[in-house]
């Protein structure tokens, strides 16, 4: 069916109202009281026509995060449409099962708008993941977190900061899911599939129970991995997702438990300055590496679980860096920060152009090396300069080969999730990762950034071309 989105208005604050016109149910569902866009499912297999009308005052795009489609369906900035014009999109849906999302992308502007409001998830479901036999319905919960700062009228904050929270980007000092603050959910001692994106422009977390039980992940960026992993708890930078296995069966009724988001160290940035910043304008700050509460699940009935954690999720291909054309001398991309800039190999946002190490063939694969360089020279200002990088890659799915240790290491070093498809991965002051890419069926004009929205608005982006 065609389903109508993002049409809304802009108030003084600029906050967005996202509504849904149209669309079967089974597609579109909305999320209750919420400022967040709908919640499409659809099928692998599937053929998809999204009719997008702005009705916003400033001119945008839509981009579908994770997917594998066709460039003009990319929602690449150059795209962009005028309040009141329309932009179809077509696409067959491609993808594993899994949790992505859309979020507008014109350039210079996808901070605040994403801020704003503009962003939902894709949800998209394949034979595969049903023969899994996974939590479904009220039992697969979404929760999408972000940050946010309020004024005194409860309306939105953007970067009261100024250029200083513009650099470290913006932190907020609310925890929202799903557009709520202080969450609960009711749940019973049942098993769930909680599905979380990190939906801040900044923000990272450091997920975790608050009873100091593993986190069980079944699923990461694209899809779900192979087997079940156990782990303390799990880092998730700007844009990536993580799905658990909520098992609440050993909780009795009445009682509560907690996600949480731990402190860790190295996100370093303009953190302090930022912080001083935000606490003269506004009151409070949480800085990026704080511990604070996520959501509580209230146990408020007794239920026999029926399903099991499956022993095998999916099949995954195994990595082969042998089939890719330069696995002994990969392409080397190094985000760094400057006083008020943002690059990527020292290049900051064309709108069209590509150089010459950033053209690679349809029908390759390749390695990347992913790094974070910091930046800016010596001293408090270049300490300042070293921030974290969640890349981002469009178009495709990844396999991360190798990461090396960075800032903050030891805090976080159990909470990396790189063993199956990721479109996002986060990168620590000094952290590289090696990366295998797969370019495949359609060439043209993608993009590859930094998910840091106020990184990515400052032009640490690039375009890659698949020729
Ligand atoms: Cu979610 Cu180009 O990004
Ligand atoms: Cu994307
Ligand atoms: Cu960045």
């Amino acid at each position: 069916g065609e389903v109508s989105i993002f049409s809304g208005k802009l108030t003084q604050v600029q906050h967005y109202t996202a509504r849904v016109l149209k669309g079967p149910s089974s597609v579109v569902q909305t999320l209750e009281n919420t400022y967040l866009g709908p919640i499409l499912r659809l099928k692998t297999g599937q053929n998809v026509r999204v009719r997008f009308t702005n009705q916003i005052d400033q001119e945008t795009i839509v981009h579908w995060h994770g997917l594998h489609v066709p460039e003009q369906a990319d929602g690449h900035p150059r795209y962009v449409i005028d309040k009141g014009e329309t932009y179809v999109y077509e696409f067959t849906v491609a993808n594993r099962a899994g949790t992505y999302w859309f979020h507008p992308h014109p350039h210079g502007r996808t901070g605040p708008q994403v801020y704003s409001g503009l962003a939902g998830l894709f949800i998209v479901q394949d034979d595969e993941e049903q023969a899994a036999n996974l939590p479904t319905g009220a039992y697969d919960i979404p929760l999408i977190i972000q940050d946010r700062t309020f004024d005194a009228n409860n309306q939105l904050v953007y970067l009261s900061g100024g250029m200083m929270q513009r650099m470290n980007g913006f932190l907020g000092n609310r925890i929202l899911v799903n557009g709520q603050p202080d969450p609960v959910f009711k749940v019973a001692s049942n098993v769930y599939r909680l599905r979380l994106l990190n939906g801040s422009n900044s923000r990272i977390y450091k997920i975790a129970w608050s009873d100091g039980s593993p986190l069980t992940i079944i699923g990461t960026d694209g899809g779900l991995l192979e087997k079940p992993l156990n782990r303390p708890y799990v880092m998730l930078g700007p844009a990536e997702r993580i799905e658990l296995w909520a098992d609440f069966s050993n909780y009795t009724p009445n009682s509560s438990v907690k996600l949480v988001s731990l402190p860790f160290d190295g996100a370093g940035g303009m953190g302090m300055m930022g912080g001083m910043m935000g606490r003269r304008r506004q009151g409070q700050s949480l800085p990026n590496g704080s511990g604070f509460d996520l959501a509580r699940f209230d146990i408020v009935k007794k239920e026999t679980p029926a399903l099991t954690l499956p022993i095998v999720l999916s099949k995954i291909e195994p990595v082969d860096i042998r089939a890719a054309v330069n696995a002994n001398n990969p392409r080397t991309f190094t985000f760094a920060m400057g006083m008020g800039s943002a690059t990527i190999n020292g290049r900051t946002f064309e709108m069209t152009r590509v150089a010459s190490d950033e053209v690679v063939k349809l029908n390759t694969s390749e390695v990347w090396r992913l790094v974070n360089g910091g930046g800016g020279g010596m001293g408090m200002m270049g300490g300042m300069m070293q921030m974290p990088h969640p890349v981002h890659v469009h178009g495709l799915q990844f396999r991360v080969l190798e990461r090396t240790p960075g800032a903050g290491w030891q805090s976080m070093k159990d909470g990396f999730v790189d063993e199956g498809w990721k479109d996002t991965v986060l990168l620590m002051p000094g952290m590289q990762a090696k990366i295998l890419l797969r370019f495949v069926d359609f060439s043209g004009l993608y993009l590859y950034h930094c998910h840091n929205l106020e990184h990515e608005d400052m032009g640490m982006m690039r375009n890659y071309l698949i020729e």
